[in-house]
C-alpha cells in the first residue's frame, strides 16, 4: 500500500496562470504540481497530486486518501464556501488536512469569508500565492518528522 500526500484543486484552478492573473498569479497548475513534488521529495515524500471542476470527484480523491493518503492539502476552489459534501468527506479523513487559498479571501467578497472545510481543517493558508502550497507541504513533512521521533521514543 502506498501512502502520499494528497494535493487536491477544485473547480477553476485548471485555469490558473490564464484566470485572473491579478489575483491568482501566472504560474500554471502544473508549475504548481512540479514544484510541489519538489518539496516533497526534498523530504522523501510521494505526491498525489489531482484537480477536478466536479464535487463528487473531489469527495472520491478524500475517500481514497482514507487508505492511502498520509496528509491532505486541499485548494477546494469555490467549493470552500459552498460544500457540505466535502466538509463531510474531510471529516471521514483522520489525517492532518491544509486548506490553502492562492489569494487572502478575507480582503475579497464577503460570500469568501465563510469556508466549510475551515470547520475541519487544522491549518489555514490564504493569500501567500501557489507558495501557500509549500507551506502546507513543510508543514505535513514536519509533522511526519515529529511523529516518528515520537515513534522511535517508544520503541
Ligand atoms: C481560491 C479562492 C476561492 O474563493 C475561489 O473561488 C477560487 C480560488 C484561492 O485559491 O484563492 O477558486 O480558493
Amino acid at each position: 500500500m502506498t501512502s502520499a500526500v494528497f494535493v487536491l484543486n477544485g473547480p477553476n484552478l485548471n485555469l490558473l496562470g490564464k484566470r485572473q492573473p491579478h489575483i491568482y498569479g501566472h504560474e500554471t497548475l502544473a508549475d504548481v504540481e512540479e514544484r510541489c513534488r519538489g518539496q516533497a521529495a526534498h523530504h522523501g515524500l510521494d505526491i498525489r497530486f489531482h484537480q477536478s471542476n466536479m464535487e463528487g470527484q473531489i469527495i472520491d480523491w478524500i475517500h481514497e486518501a482514507r487508505d492511502h493518503g498520509l496528509a491532505i492539502v486541499i485548494n477546494p476552489g469555490a467549493f470552500t464556501h459552498t460544500s457540505v459534501a466535502i466538509l463531510d468527506a474531510l471529516n471521514a479523513f483522520d489525517g492532518p488536512v491544509f486548506e490553502v487559498h492562492i489569494s487572502n479571501v478575507h480582503k475579497r467578497e464577503s460570500f469568501r469569508h465563510h469556508s466549510y472545510v475551515s470547520l475541519r481543517a487544522d491549518g489555514v493558508i490564504a493569500g501567500f500565492g501557489t507558495q501557500g502550497y509549500l507551506l502546507a507541504i513543510e508543514r505535513v513533512a514536519s509533522l511526519i518528522k515529529v511523529a516518528a521521533a515520537e515513534a522511535d521514543a517508544v520503541s
